[in-house]
């Protein structure tokens, strides 16, 4: 088999076979086939697109390049949430001692990566004594004692991703919807999970700016995760505003503590209990959606989900005292408000720009060197659809730093205030097959 015939047949518009996706794929990681080949065919991909059986190949080759996690010692069906990424998502923080409340396994393996604040693993270090460096056996140990636990990225799985990834980067094909789909997916895949709730963000803060095209990944990620027997389902969730109130890594930690006693933003809630019925309904743990929904309810309610979140904490070496006492966080040294110019109501916070401002408090990485700063960031006072009053408090800036000016700037410029009041939508779409 040649390469440069890969190139041609996928130029022409041709259907690959699996033997010739693996072939590239096998060859790209061992090193046998050069950057120039496969970013010729990357680009051919974008053009020419690939059939939901190349789909599904690409994605099976990507997980068989590396380590893949094996989670068949934990009892029960392994439901994975993965959110396309957006500003100030806490939901996983929330979502998982809530579904395992309910007896659903939760083996999460979490990541820094890069962003406006830090990953899972960032926001969970700033509880104390907090451990995400598990051995396998007491990850598993965990997940079947509590139903949750959370583990740092290790092994390496899906080489072939990180490759290809790199290249598309810097080669213009990074916004291919099987390119995207396949790497998504099959990172979910090789971490273990049996089915996946897919949380596809749309808007200003998202990797997908518009619904048609988080739409369109979305079915693409569905599509390929049942064709490799995963059952997978999608939420499109709104992301032009960012989630909840916070924005930071220890505020949202606060925030999710919050949102787990039923005193939380009302969209984060809302997404977390849509999010969290899909999970409770793969996991066969309810009948219907219904119920899976009001079991939610119930052990937020009956403060079950928040002892699970300090069992979970304590297991894992944190300081469960910071759910009763959440002033042991990290706090920032100053607390700056910043006031509404005029009076109306709020149409528009731009969430990709909020993001910009808490990361220039250092709430977030621009590289994989930058350290965040977990007691930094912001929290919005109001959100879209909500009356203010001029000199009102909008944001409250967290900083550690008295000069924010740059930051007030940022935060002026990306918060619309009109005359007529506007509703927000969180949910636009719901995918199954
Ligand atoms: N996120 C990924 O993990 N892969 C892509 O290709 C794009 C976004
Ligand atoms: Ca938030």
């Amino acid at each position: 088999m040649r390469m440069v015939d890969i190139i041609s047949k996928k130029r022409d518009g041709g259907e690959l076979t699996k033997d010739e996706i693996y072939f590239f794929v096998n060859g790209y990681t061992n090193g046998t086939i050069p950057d120039y080949q496969v970013s010729a065919l990357t680009m051919a991909i974008y053009f020419k697109d690939m059939t939901e059986r190349e789909r599904a190949d690409l994605t099976m080759a990507m997980v068989k390049s590396g380590e893949t996690v094996d989670l068949s010692q934990i009892e029960g069906i392994k439901v994975d949430k993965h959110s396309t990424g957006g500003v100030g998502d806490t939901t996983t923080l929330v979502l998982a001692p809530l579904v395992a409340a309910l007896g659903v396994p939760v083996a999460k393996m979490s990541g820094r990566g890069l962003g406006h604040t830090g990953g899972t693993i960032d926001k969970l270090e700033s509880i104390s004594g907090f451990n995400v460096a598990l051995t396998k056996e007491k990850f598993v140990e965990l997940v079947n004692r509590n139903k949750v636990a959370v583990v740092g990225q290790t092994g390496n799985l899906t080489p072939a991703d990180k490759k290809l990834y790199a290249l598309r980067d810097v080669t213009g094909s990074v916004e291919s919807i099987p390119l995207i789909a396949s790497s998504i997916m099959s990172k979910k895949i090789a971490a273990g999970a049996d089915a996946i709730v897919l949380d596809v963000k749309t808007g200003a803060g998202a990797f997908m700016k518009t619904e048609k095209d988080a739409e369109e990944l979305a079915h693409a990620m569905v599509k390929i995760g049942n064709n490799v027997g995963r059952k997978t389902m999608a939420v499109i969730s709104d992301m032009s505003q960012p989630l909840g109130f916070a924005v930071g890594n220890a505020l949202e930690v606060k925030e999710a503590i919050d949102t787990l006693k039923g005193q939380g933003p009302e969209d984060l809630t809302e997404l977390v209990l849509t999010l969290g019925s899909q999970m409770v309904m793969l996991a066969k743990k309810a009948n219907t959606l219904e119920e899976a929904k009001e079991k939610l309810v119930e052990v937020i309610k009956s403060g079950k989900a928040l002892e699970k979140f300090k069992l979970f904490l304590e297991s894992q070496g944190g300081d469960s005292s910071i759910v009763d006492n959440p002033e042991k966080l990290p706090q920032s040294k100053y607390k700056i408000d910043v006031l509404a110019k005029e009076s109306g109501f709020v149409s528009n916070i731009v969430a990709d720009e909020i993001g910009i401002a808490a990361m220039l408090l250092g709430a977030g990485r621009a590289t994989k060197e930058d350290t965040v700063d977990l007691a930094v960031g912001l929290v919005l006072n109001k959100k879209v659809g909500d009356k203010v009053q001029k000199d009102e408090p909008i944001v409250t800036i967290y900083s550690n730093r008295e000069d924010v000016e740059e930051v007030k700037n940022k935060i002026y410029k990306s918060i619309a205030i009109s005359k007529k009041a506007v509703r927000p939508v969180l949910i636009h779409k719901i995918i199954t097959e």
